[in-house]
């Protein structure tokens, strides 16, 4: 059995970023860099090319190395984490040095170090088991991941000898011309051998920068004989965040890397480049993605809906068969068969029962709308309850809030809200009732009533065939 432990570099202010924000926590679809790093991290243990070979390995929690902001990364990832501090930033040598005691405490002592950076977020389990599997197997001393790149990137470039072997990582700051035209370069992810590793970080020279570089200890094992392994990565996998222009070819390799997932599981995307689905949204077979539309959060889509174009889908739950075009939708449920839009909005509490229909320009907030109502034009409703078979005409409005305070609107099945009526909360419109266009609701309206004016006063009760009459008289549903 063997046992590594993995050391996250993380304590770096990230200048280049220029954010009061740390790098590691600045957000890559939607979720912070160190989170995708700790995910792939955690992940090791099921990657296929471990399970495939006959290594046995043991792991411990990941240790991250903070030093800016690390009460912040601190109190974003908690106890999933042990931390380590560097109190002075004297880069990524020092800061690997800095985990040393912590490491030192494990039990089991690990006989390997896996050492990543907090700002490479879209490396998987996969490519770090790889360096993993590389490194026992070669029984080396360090073993490290390369990528081929552009020549103008500000990656260290890999010096090889005449015979292919790793000689040094050289430092865009400090490579001569003709190394920068070296197109393999430094990914950021090594394993060490613990036993080798502490002495020669100790010996680590302090560079014209006043740094000591973790990628000096390449030129050092090589000189000593050891043995220096690599592992070959794409640069899709280990691009290193720097600043925003990074950020965002970041975001858009992951937004594909996500869109292809979902259209693999049977969803369609009809424009790839201008739709944004967040890694933790969940979406049902044969869902339309119509272009222009962003899904974010913890959002979960059922089968065959038809979502955008246009569309804001935010912390929400979409059943099966809805469809939502050109609106925003947040933190809202719609169950099956809803629909809303063009140009509607349901905000923080809003919940859509079965075949609902929402029109254009409706806003709802903090409501539920039973099953079969309806809500076509120009209406806001706040913090109501709607029974079923509803039909709130062009207009409606619930004044729920006096100045000070918010109340309930009320409006019970089969109720029909004429044009143009405000119900000044709180209030209740019993079942079957009946508000006249135009009229102000300041008091309950009983069933089957019909109430008109301002304030709404009682006209006369209804009988079933009334009803129906005056349905065809006012608003007609579309
Ligand atoms: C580093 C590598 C470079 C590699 C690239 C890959 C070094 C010297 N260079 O350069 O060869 O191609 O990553 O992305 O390692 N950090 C600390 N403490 C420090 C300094 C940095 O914790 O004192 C952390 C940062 O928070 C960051 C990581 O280490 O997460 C890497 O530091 P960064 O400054 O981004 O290094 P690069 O210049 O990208
Ligand atoms: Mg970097």
């Amino acid at each position: 059995m063997s046992t590594y432990a993995t050391v996250v570099l993380a304590a770096g202010k990230g200048t280049r970023m220029r954010s009061k924000l740390s790098k590691v926590l600045q957000p890559l679809a939607g979720i912070p860099l160190l989170e995708h790093v700790l995910h792939a991290v955690e992940t090791i243990p099921t990657a296929t090319s471990l399970i495939s070979s006959s290594l046995s390995l043991e792991t411990h929690r990941p240790i991250v190395v903070v030093g800016h902001e690390s009460e912040q990364i601190r109190a974003t990832f908690a106890e999933r984490c042990l931390y380590a501090y560097q109190t002075e930033q004297l880069g990524t040598g020092h800061a690997v040095l800095a985990a040393r005691s912590v490491v030192e405490e494990l039990k089991p002592l690990p006989d390997t170090i896996l050492v990543c950076y907090g700002d490479t977020p879209l490396i998987s389990n996969e490519v770090l088991a790889r360096v993993l599997h590389e490194h026992l197997t070669q029984h080396a001393t360090i073993t490290f991941l390369t990528a081929y790149a552009e020549p103008d990137s500000d990656f260290g470039r890999i010096v090889r000898d005449v015979h292919g072997r790793v000689r040094e990582i050289v430092e865009v700051k400090r490579a001569s011309e003709e190394q920068k035209q070296i197109r393999e370069v430094n990914s950021g992810i090594y394993c060490f051998a613990r036993a080798w590793l502490w002495t020669a970080l100790q010996a680590l020279p302090r560079n014209p920068s006043g740094e000591y570089y973790l990628t000096d200890l390449i030129a050092i094992a090589a000189q000593q004989g050891h043995v220096v392994a690599t592992v070959r990565g794409s640069l899709d996998e280990t691009i290193g965040i720097n600043n925003r222009v990074q950020l965002a070819e970041a975001e858009k390799l992951l937004r594909r890397r996500i869109l292809e997932q979902h259209m693999y599981a049977g969803v369609t995307i009809v424009d790839p480049d201008t739709t944004y689905i967040e890694r933790g949204v969940q979406i049902g077979m044969d869902t339309v993605i119509w272009p222009s539309t962003m899904i974010t959060g913890q959002t979960v889509i059922g089968e065959d809906c038809r979502i955008g174009p246009g569309t804001t889908i935010d912390q929400s739950v979409i059943g099966n068969r809805c469809i939502v075009r050109n609106s925003v939708v947040e933190q809202s449920t719609l169950e099956d068969g809803a629909s809303m839009g063009p140009f509607s909005h349901t905000r923080a509490g809003a919940h859509l029962g079965q075949n609902v229909r929402m029109g254009n320009f409706a806003e709802i907030k903090n409501s539920y709308l039973g099953s079969e109502s309806d809500m076509h034009h120009f209406s806001y409703l706040g913090d109501a309850t709607v029974g079923e078979h509803v039909n709130i005409a062009a207009g409606t409005i619930t004044s729920n809030y006096d100045g000070q305070r918010k109340h309930r609107t009320v409006i019970e099945n089969e109720a029909f809200i004429g044009c143009d009526t405000i119900l000044i909360a709180p209030v209740t419109v019993g079942e079957g009732a009946y508000t006249g266009a135009g009229s102000v609701v300041t008091t309950d309206v009983a069933p089957h009533a019909l109430v008109v004016g301002v304030p709404a006063r009682l006209l006369r009760m209804l009988h079933s065939s009334d009803a129906a009459s005056s349905s065809e008289e006012s608003d007609k549903k579309e």
